[in-house]
Parts: C-alpha cells; structure tokens; sequence
C-alpha cells in the first residue's frame, strides 16, 4: 500500500459510534509509507479521541504494515469539519438558551430527566419549551400527559406545541394518528421533521429550550449540533453503565464538537425501599462522580432508583411538580447545579 492508498482507506474509516468518516471529520494530518512502515498524523483535539481514533485504526490495520506509528499533531485549535458545528446555524433563535440532555446509552432515564428539569425551570420562573428529538421512541407527550392531544395549527400556519406543567411541548407522537404508531423514517427524514419542529412550531420567546435526545451520537446528535448553538449538555447516566465506553464516547463527541457539558445527571443512583425508607447503594457508591473526575466534568445530582418517579411517570404526573419534597428537590438541586455551573443568557 502506498501513501496515497494508506490516506484513503484511513479517510473512509468510521468513528466510533458517529456517522461519520475520519476523513469527513477532518481528522487525518498526514499518512506516510515507507518501507511497509505506517507513519500517521492525527489532527484530534482531545487525548481521549486521539486514543479512540488511534485505536479504530490498529484494529483496521492489523498486521498489515511492519510498523504503524501514529501520532498526534500538536496543534490544539484547529478547524474541525464536524459540518459546521463550531459555528452552528442557529435555527431557533427564539430560544435564549439550549440544553440538549443525551445519553450513551437507551432506557437510563433521559426523557424522565428531561421533562422534570424543564418543569423546574419553569418553576423559578423561566420560559421553557421542550423538544422531543427521540423521534424514533417520543415518550415526552406521555411523561407530560399531553398524549392524547393531537398538533393544531394557528393563523401564520405554525404549529402551536402543546401545554401542560407551565412547559411547551413538541414532539412527533403529537403529530402520528395515535401516540403509539411506529415510525419508520429514514434519519434524514427525521432530521428534516425536527428542523421543521425548530422552525415552524409557535414556541414564542424562550429562556430554555430543553432537547430530550435520542440515545448515542448519531446523526441526530450531530445534525442538532449542527442547526443549534447548543449552550450546554447534561449527559445522563445509570450506576451500571456508568464505566463503560458508551458514556465515554458521548463525552467526547460533545467534546469534540465543542458543545459544552454542564455536567452528568447520575440516575437510578441507590434505591430507597419505599416500607423502611432504607437506602440501599444496589451498585456500589460513587460511579457517577468517578466518571465526572476522569472527564472534568461535574456531577450535577443523583436521583435514586424510586417505584414513585416510575409510576408518577408513566401516568404523566411529573415527580418535580407532583411528587413528594425528596422528589421535587432532585430535580430542582440538578438545575440549581446546572445554572451555576454555566453562565446562561438570562
Ligand atoms: N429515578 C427513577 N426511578 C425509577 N424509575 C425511573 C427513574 N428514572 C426513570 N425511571 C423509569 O425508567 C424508564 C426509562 O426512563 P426514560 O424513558 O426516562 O429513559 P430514556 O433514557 O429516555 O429511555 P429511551 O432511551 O428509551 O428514550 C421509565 O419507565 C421511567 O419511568
Ligand atoms: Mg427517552
């Protein structure tokens, strides 16, 4: 193999978990043969992608050069091709802030997490839209009891979002003949459905607009990126899945494309049996605040494993504003947490 030949492969190479090449990414320098010997030039912004990039291409690679030397071009800034995510569009401009709430991994408590903080949000007094980007398992309408409620339009042929706990709401359960019909949309097509929810949805004007994100770091994520000047995320985790490569991985995208993280939201932390009240730590103690250290981040709260935020949840009778006071304060503590930590236009 040549340097040419080793350049293009190298380019066609995906990131881990993106959808996206090395080469869309902009992330080979250089690559080099010589004598069956591999020199390569990364061009990452972080160590930790450097590792991950570095490690995808030993695997691609195995065995097939006498040497693969690959190092990391010392240069911090640089521009980074994540389409245009270092200088996103901004397509709700509406909104003064954005909080996108991911996850790496499915069923951790995203859209659980996401409705309760919006609803207390609201509470101290801002105005607050959420936007349900799952749009492959929407479940916001259900967690806001806004389900059985179907899209109207006003007089400038906007959609008026729903209502319900001082919050508006948006999402594509609201718009399918009921709330449970399946959709089988390309990504594109998704993609193009929730730029139509930024742009033609009557949110007003907003303080926070809230993003309940699919799982991982797929093209949604990174379309949102790109189409929104995402002020900050909360990266939502459970005790169990707290170590693995999934969370790593979501860290590092939003490190890469320059969204801020205001922090991880540990959930299902411990388990209070609802008869004694006995806290029981099912997974050990400190998992979330581990993985806050390890990446810099911080640990916004924890909000323990209880049958009442699962049942409340599902009849969409939202823990911060029906629950009990223990149930209110994890939620209100998150966003307390969250508005010192970054400093949002207000
Ligand atoms: N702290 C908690 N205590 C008990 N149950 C919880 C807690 N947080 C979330 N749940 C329950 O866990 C389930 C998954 O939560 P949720 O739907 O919020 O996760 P998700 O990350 O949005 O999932 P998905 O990836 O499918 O969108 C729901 O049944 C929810 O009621
Ligand atoms: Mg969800």
């Amino acid at each position: 193999m040549n340097s040419k030949a080793l350049k293009a492969a190298l380019e066609n190479i995906r990131y881990p978990g993106l959808s996206r090449t090395l080469g869309e990414l902009n992330l080979i320098s250089s690559a080099k043969v010589t004598d069956n010997k591999a020199a390569i030039a990364l061009l990452t912004v972080s160590d930790e992608s450097y590792l991950t990039v570095k490690e995808v291409i030993l695997e691609h690679f195995q065995n097939q050069f006498s040497a693969m030397d690959i190092t990391k071009k010392l240069e911090v800034q640089k521009d980074m091709n994540y389409g245009d995510t270092a200088q996103p569009n901004n397509r709700a401009p509406y909104a003064k802030n954005i909080i996108a709430v991911t996850s790496g991994k499915g069923g951790v408590g995203k859209s659980t997490v996401s409705v309760n903080m919006a609803i207390a949000l609201a509470q101290l007094g801002y105005k607050v839209g959420i936007l349900d980007a799952d749009v492959y398992g929407p479940n916001v309408p259900r967690l806001t009891q806004t389900d059985m409620e179907r899209i109207k339009w006003n007089d400038n042929n906007q959609i008026i979002p729903s209502e319900n706990y001082g919050i508006k709401i948006m999402s594509v359960a609201l718009t399918t003949p009921t709330m449970d019909t399946p959709l089988v949309w390309r990504s594109s097509v998704a993609v193009s459905a929730l730029l139509q929810f930024l742009e033609d949805v009557a949110w007003g004007e907003l303080d926070f607009m809230v993003i309940d994100m699919p799982p991982g770091t797929g093209d949604i994520q990174l379309t949102m990126a790109e189409e929104l000047p995402i002020t900050a995320a909360v990266l939502v985790t459970t005790p169990q899945i707290v170590s693995t490569d999934d969370v790593s991985r979501a860290i590092m995208m939003f490190k890469d494309i320059k969204v801020p993280i205001a922090g991880i939201v540990e959930n299902m932390s411990y388990f209070i049996a609802p008869d004694t009240g006995n806290r029981y730590d099912i997974f050990g103690q400190g998992g979330g605040q581990k993985i806050a250290d390890k990446y810099a981040v911080p640990l916004l709260g924890q909000v323990p494993l209880d049958m009442a935020i699962r049942e409340g949840s599902d009849q969409g009778r939202p823990p911060v504003a029906l629950g009990d006071e223990n149930q209110k304060k994890y939620y209100q503590d998150i966003v307390d947490s969250m508005l010192s930590e970054i400093d949002f236009k207000l």
